[in-house]
């Protein structure tokens, strides 16, 4: 069992998320469980990165609605609509949104007036159902490119897995 949360920060990215990435398997050894996962990764990124939040935004109405799960940050907006903000649309599309600027993005919806930039990254079930959306939130502009979208969407592939990832077999 890893006990404490490394800070990757001053890492390059492909390092940090390595190691994280790693550290997540050796948490979530041979658990499967999307709840727990999904409190574990959003810790993990949040420490490890320091981010002004990070967590899930869960459908619990297909193609209509999600509802916000497990998260580390500030007050988290309960529910967001498919379409609206940048976790519904990245929702209905079914793909990484990155948004460099939030403050030009039409519709971005605030629940924290510090955020400057933003990640969403869907999240598939075994049957490729969408199950939720990873939403990272930066102070900093410009903070996510395609390094954080192709490692974070390697992370999330941990709920598209029928069997749990065992220590050691993180990418
Ligand atoms: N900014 C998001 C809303 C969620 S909060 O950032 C936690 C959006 O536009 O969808």
């Amino acid at each position: 069992m890893a006990e404490s949360v490394l800070d990757v920060r001053a890492l390059p990215k492909d390092v940090a998320y390595k190691q994280l990435s790693a550290h997540v398997a050796a948490v979530l050894d041979g658990i499967n469980d999307s709840i727990a996962a999904m409190a574990t990764m959003s810790c993990l990124l949040y420490h490890g990165f320091g981010y002004l939040w990070v967590g899930f935004y869960r459908v619990v109405e297909s193609n209509t609605l999600l509802r916000v799960g497990p998260y580390q940050g500030s007050l988290g907006c309960m529910e967001i609509r498919f379409g609206a903000g940048v976790c519904g649309m990245a929702a209905v599309a079914r793909r990484t949104v990155i948004v460099p600027d939030v403050t030009t993005f039409p519709g971005h919806i605030s629940c924290d007036a510090r955020s400057r930039s933003e990640i969403v990254v869907p999240v598939f079930d075994t049957q490729r159902n969408l199950l939720a959306v990873l939403d990272i939130d930066s102070e900093l502009p410009n903070a996510f490119d395609d390094v954080d979208r192709r490692w974070l969407e390697q992370l999330v592939a941990y709920f598209g897995r029928s069997q749990p990832l065992k220590r050691g077999e993180a990418q």
